[in-house]
């Protein structure tokens, strides 16, 4: 069997190497037990000199290897030209993407280091996967340096029309290097066909195809219902004091659509009143990307945001709106989906997002909550069941907040098991195996 080569931007920190972690190290799971593998990126941290060398560190039948970076090659590559341009830019959201020639600069820069350390480690027979927009160049660097090995990209995130794809400057070149990959893999179709549009404008074959990413949706469960008696989910009850619970879980992101969905909330406690201190909305928001612009001034908007809403419509025994900024354990979090009447997931555009997966692993199928959920998440191209709405309408998220809150019980049921059987049809082992089949598949190129 080939070695396997994952090639991510973040490699899981120490503490989370051997459970449970967040997004892409959990779905990559399965494919690391099953596999030798390297896993190959950046170390978190910056510092004055760029490392040549990565710092090996073996655990079972993996090797990790990551690479410091440069301060500067951090603001550039990481900070400006991943997080501040191509980020936004994937998310639609062209007005916020600032480019800058140096950033570009320390993109190629780092993605042209990072091969260059890892050209050493490779053998002929494996299987290199690279993973998301901080590494696009990846493969072309590769293949520049003389690796003949098979070398597939997946995108985590969406990938917009042609139309938007143009206001990158350097977008054709960067069509050429996605053109390099053997295979290219996307969250849903939608984003497959803008790929292959963007491609075939350059006259290149059009092989993006969609690989949607999954969680593991019985082991999820299972970490649901052991949270249920834990110490956090119990305080978390008593503190509603009878209260349904509304729940949302997310970075702190623009492209997750927070102001929307706190504007949505708050039309709900204007327009039915009935749910007047009997609802309280969690939302649970880690800080992101911190030193990025556009997400501190996110942060300021949210702040203010909570403010006036509590202040609008607190009473002195009832706060309608928690909003939280540290990160939760992921298996109290999963205590917490469980013991929500609503799942709010509203994200602006989001390539799968998986919380609304985890969300409805997490339920109790004799009492589940309801999925209200984006139609812009790539989750919604699949997820019968859910209340699919559009977020940048706050009456259309009050009016499912209020169908979702007033749902009875049988309706709850039916919903969630067309969600479930949804969740189980693309579970992260599905995706991992399928992608890794489709590169198997390809010929390694003749030496
Ligand atoms: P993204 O990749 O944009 O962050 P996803 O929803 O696809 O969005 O994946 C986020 C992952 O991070 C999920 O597995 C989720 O459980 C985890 N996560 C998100 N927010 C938190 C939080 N506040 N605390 C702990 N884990 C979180
Ligand atoms: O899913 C998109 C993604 O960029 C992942 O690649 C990453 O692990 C996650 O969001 C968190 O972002 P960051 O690595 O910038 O903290």
């Amino acid at each position: 069997m080939s070695r396997l080569v994952l090639v991510s931007n973040r490699v899981p920190p120490p503490r989370e190497r051997s459970g449970a972690a967040g997004g892409l190290a959990v779905a990559l799971r399965e494919a690391v037990s099953s596999h030798e593998t390297l896993w190959f990126g950046w170390s978190g941290t910056a510092g004055a000199q760029a490392a040549t060398q990565p710092r090996i560190h073996r655990s079972g039948r993996i090797t990790y290897a990551t690479l410091d970076l440069a301060q500067g090659d951090y603001e550039g590559y990481y900070r400006g030209f991943s997080n501040g341009m191509l980020w936004p830019l994937l998310h639609y959201q062209v007005a916020l993407a600032e480019f800058r020639r140096e950033d570009l600069g320390a993109y190629q820069r780092v993605n042209h280091a990072f091969a260059a350390a890892l050209v050493p480690l490779l053998r002929p027979n494996d299987l290199i996967w690279v993973h998301d927009y901080h590494l696009i160049p990846m493969g072309a660097a590769l293949r520049e340096a003389g690796v003949q090995a098979r070398i597939g990209f997946f995108l985590h995130v969406p990938f917009p029309p042609a139309a938007v794809w143009a206001a990158l400057p350097q977008g054709d070149e960067m069509a050429r290097e996605l053109a390099c990959y053997d295979v290219l893999g996307t969250q849903t179709e939608e984003d497959a066909r803008h790929m292959n549009e963007v491609l075939q404008a350059q006259g290149l074959p059009p092989k993006a195809r969609s690989f949607p990413i999954g969680i593991d949706p019985e082991s999820f469960a299972a970490a649901a219902r052991q949270a249920e008696g834990g110490t956090e989910v119990r305080r978390l009850i008593q503190s509603l004091g009878g209260r349904a619970l509304i729940l949302g879980v997310d970075r702190l992101d623009y492209s997750k659509g927070l102001p929307q969905r706190f504007r949505g909330f708050a039309r709900l406690l204007r327009r039915f009143p009935e749910h007047r201190n009997r609802v309280t909305f969690l939302q649970v928001a880690p800080v992101s990307r911190g030193d990025v612009a556009q997400y501190r001034s996110l942060r300021r908007e949210l702040d203010e945001l909570t403010g006036r809403i509590n202040g609008e419509h607190a009473e002195f025994d009832w706060t309608p709106l928690r909003y939280l900024t540290q990160a939760v354990r992921r298996d109290v979090l999963a205590g917490f989906y469980r013991m929500a009447s609503v799942g709010l997931v509203t994200p602006l555009r989001d390539g799968m997002n998986l919380v609304a997966k985890e969300y409805v692993a997490a339920q109790n199928p004799e009492a589940p909550g309801m999925l209200v959920l984006s139609r812009f998440a790539g989750a919604a191209e699949a997820m019968e069941g859910a209340l699919v709405i559009n977020p940048h309408d706050p009456d259309e998220t009050a009016e499912a907040l209020h169908a979702a809150l007033s749902a009875p019980p049988e309706e709850r049921r039916t919903r969630w098991r067309q969600m479930w059987t949804a969740v189980n049809r693309h579970t992260s082992a599905d995706w991992a195996r399928g992608f890794m089949a489709e590169l198997e598949g390809t010929t390694a190129r003749a030496a």
